[in-house]
């Protein structure tokens, strides 16, 4: 992307499979929806006449459809993680005269069960996700099976490498084009040792009679996050509290201590993470059984949540964005929040001291408390 791109040039991506309108979600119009690393792949394919004919096509990790929709054609199967980059992927379509249906996409954190001829992989931000994808694809591969990765050179490290390697088998990459690099790895079938080691777990440190597992994709996969810690020990207890949401809930840790000390409430689990929201519910399960009530949703926000419905939001708001980083989502999360709450009804949430959240907070309810603070987080509370 250069200085001197128009908004328009930001949204057209020409590639040799033809050119297509591709937006991210939550729209940027300063961002483009693609990298040169999508651009790479898809040349590739182009000159190695890849897929072909009836070829099952699986994507992984395509964030807004840059792939899917380049190869729409072969109707291929999208996994991601991610809702919004879903969400972001059946906007592209519509927005291109594809229906939605021309690409099949997940709906929980399994992958698909029939074998696939061609594997393209978008290479993920965290080695965890990596080594689950890969060793959950293994099923799905048989001997012609072609898996060619792609990612901006700086994510690939030779651990990156080997994790295909030992996984998948013999594995080669190519040079940089614009500080993008593919990774082409072949089957070996000889080589069906090992298993993920995902999801893992931990025991919660404030209560040891609660195990939390964690999927692959998750936030603060193998210890307590230090905010999070901060807001357990600063929870919110009471009898007003009946109906509370978990918003961003990763491995749901606030709404399962917020069930523990609240024993009458309700809860509701929200993450735009498929990995956050069946970690949340596994945990839940096993700390509740089914004597209590919950609800868990993979979606934006607190989209389709009804407006004064909750007495309590908490949230450790997400400030990192796959590899980008901004606060646009606490603040639409803080303005959800609020929506949702009843009168009277309480958002609770932690953060940096140096976010700046207190001003945000006070803007949008008039009035923000401090609940507590120490030398890196702060806990506030605002009131509908
Ligand atoms: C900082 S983590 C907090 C996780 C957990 N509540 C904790 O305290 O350990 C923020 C979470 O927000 C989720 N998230 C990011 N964007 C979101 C969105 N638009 N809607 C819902 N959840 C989102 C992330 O997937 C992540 O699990």
């Amino acid at each position: 992307m250069t200085a001197t791109q128009s908004d328009e040039q930001r949204i057209m991506l020409a590639v040799p499979q033809g050119e297509f309108v591709l937006r991210r979600n939550p729209h940027d119009p300063s961002l483009q929806a693609w990298d040169a690393a999508d651009e790479f792949l898809l040349k590739h394919l182009d000159e190695a006449k890849i897929p072909q004919g009836k070829d099952r096509v699986l994507l992984l990790n395509d964030a807004y459809g840059a792939l899917a929709l380049a190869l729409a054609n072969y109707s291929p199967y999208s996994w991601s993680d991610s809702y919004l980059a879903q969400q972001g992927l059946r906007d592209n379509l519509l927005a291109n005269a594809y229906p939605v249906e021309q690409v099949t996409t997940n709906a929980t954190i399994d992958f698909p069960s029939v074998p696939v001829d061609c594997v393209l992989i978008k290479i993920p931000k965290t080695l965890a996700m990596l080594e689950y994808q890969l060793y959950a694809l293994r099923k799905l591969l048989h001997h012609d099976t072609r898996i060619i990765a792609a990612g901006m050179a700086r994510h690939i490290h030779s651990s990156t490498l080997e994790l295909f390697e030992t996984i998948i088998g013999p594995t080669t990459t190519t040079r940089a084009v614009k500080k993008s690099r593919l990774v082409l790895a072949q089957r070996d079938h000889s080589l069906n040792e090992g298993q993920s080691q995902y999801p893992e777990s931990f025991e919660l440190e404030v209560d040891r009679s609660y195990r939390i597992v964690n999927h692959a994709g998750l936030f603060s996969r193998d210890r307590l996050d230090a905010g999070s810690r901060f807001l357990l020990e600063n929870m919110a207890v009471g009898e007003q509290y009946q109906r509370i949401v978990d918003l961003g809930c990763g491995n749901g840790v606030l709404g399962l201590i917020a069930a523990a000390m609240n024993p009458a409430a309700t809860l509701l689990f929200c993450d735009e993470s498929h990995m956050a929201v069946a970690s949340a519910t596994e945990n839940f399960i096993a700390a509740f059984k089914s004597s209590r009530g919950a609800e868990f949703r993979v979606g934006d926000g607190l989209q389709g949540v009804d407006d004064e419905s909750r007495d309590l939001v908490l949230c450790n708001p997400p400030f990192h964005l796959q590899h980008s980083i901004g606060d646009a989502i606490a603040w639409q999360m803080f303005k959800d929040a609020r929506r949702a709450l009843v009168s009277g009804g309480e958002l609770r949430i932690v953060g940096n001291r140096h976010l700046g959240y207190h001003a945000k907070l006070k803007k949008l309810f008039g009035n923000c408390a401090t609940v507590a603070t120490n030398k890196k987080f702060v806990i506030l509370n605002a009131i509908k």
